[in-house]
């Protein structure tokens, strides 16, 4: 007799599509979405309701979604392995954040340090969905029943209030949501600026010099990685202190695969110059097949839009089944 089939295990993730993907979007996250879709059921989304917790402008906006779509699918997101959708296509992402929100306490909403930084920001826009935002991330995870939720370590914080949210439900309601671990890598998880590596590579860093955008021209980036600030030593090796060089090598691993150990011998006896100028040539070949992909698919709405409602409906069917089990369990009458 044939062995029952094993369930395969789920994955969710998202992006926010405020502006171009970061070189540090692309290395700390997106960049290993493609290759679990191999053993895990996956589903990807433009985390677009997020976005709206700070101003943006809505023609800009538009085009920017479908931008981040085209790009996700560029990097490897194949839509025929996973389902690949805008958040705000699929409403059950805001009922059950709603339904959350009544679960998730002030104080612990109040310690999310991407709100305490936002608010600083955003001084004169203070507004309720940036505070609230965990529970809509929360939703976004726990509709998917995900087991593994890749990003990068700055969504740590998130991670962990969603475990506490997930828990506190079932604690009262009984087993309702599967508590998500999160998958952050070892290397590239946090890539600094180039302009002060003590700080992550942020889309909204006001320097051009800090960040490298997977839409900059092969120049550019080789013009960014000269500029990189690093320290007054000469020695490419990885060492505490040189966060500069530090975050180079990480970008450099990651792009070439090559060990530190491997980078250090490469370069012994090498000054800077010709390091940067390395990291900037691994940067450019590991973007130029994105970046020519992101370009066809930008001239084929048609299928992009195929693609989106696609995920949308899938989406939709999938994440109701939690949805419909969750209004029960609070006592809602399920229409
Ligand atoms: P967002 O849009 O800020 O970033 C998308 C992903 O990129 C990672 N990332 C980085 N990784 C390494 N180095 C960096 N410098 C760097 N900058 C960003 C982020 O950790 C993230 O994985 N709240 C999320 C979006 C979201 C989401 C979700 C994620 C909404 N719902 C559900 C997972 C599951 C965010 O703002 O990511």
């Amino acid at each position: 007799m044939e062995a029952a089939k094993e369930k395969r295990k789920s994955v969710l993730s998202g992006i926010q599509p405020t502006g171009t993907f970061t070189l540090g979007n692309y290395l700390g996250a997106v960049k290993n979405w493609a290759p679990l879709q191999d053993d895990y059921d996956c589903a990807y989304m433009i985390a677009d309701l997020h976005s709206l917790t700070v101003r943006q402008e809505p023609a800009k906006l538009r085009r920017q979604i479908l931008e981040a779509y085209a790009m996700l699918l560029a990097s490897g997101v194949d839509p025929n392995k996973s389902i690949v959708f805008i958040q705000s296509h699929v409403k059950t992402h805001t009922e059950l954040a709603w339904i959350l929100s009544c679960y998730t306490q002030f104080g612990e909403l109040s310690r999310m340090t991407q709100f305490k930084d936002k608010a600083q920001k955003h001084a004169d826009n203070v507004n309720a969905g940036l505070f609230t935002y965990p529970s809509l991330m929360a939703a976004d995870i726990l509709l998917y029943q995900a087991d593994l939720v890749p990003v990068g370590a700055d969504q740590k914080q998130h991670l962990e209030i969603t475990r506490d949210i997930a828990n506190r439900f079932n604690g009262i309601y009984g087993n309702t949501f599967n508590i998500p671990d999160g998958l952050i890598l070892k290397a590239g998880a946090k890539i600094m600026s180039l302009a002060d590596p003590q700080k992550k590579m942020s889309k909204s860093d006001e320097n051009p010099n800090a960040c490298i955008l997977l839409s900059d021209t092969p120049d550019t980036i080789i013009k960014k990685c000269k500029r990189a600030v690093t320290d007054s030593e000469a020695e490419v090796v990885y060492r505490e202190g040189k966060d500069g060089i530090n975050n180079l090598m990480t970008i450099y691993s990651v792009c070439t695969k090559k060990s530190f150990e491997e980078i250090e011998r490469e370069f012994s006896g090498k000054g800077y110059g010709d390091f940067k100028m390395a990291v900037g040539e691994a940067v450019v070949a590991e973007l130029k097949p994105i970046q020519d992909e992101f370009k066809r698919l930008m001239d084929s709405k048609d299928y992009l839009e195929d693609c989106y409602r696609k995920g949308a409906e899938l989406a939709t069917k999938i994440s109701r089944r939690t949805m419909d089990k969750v209004n029960k369990k609070v006592g809602l009458i399920v229409g």
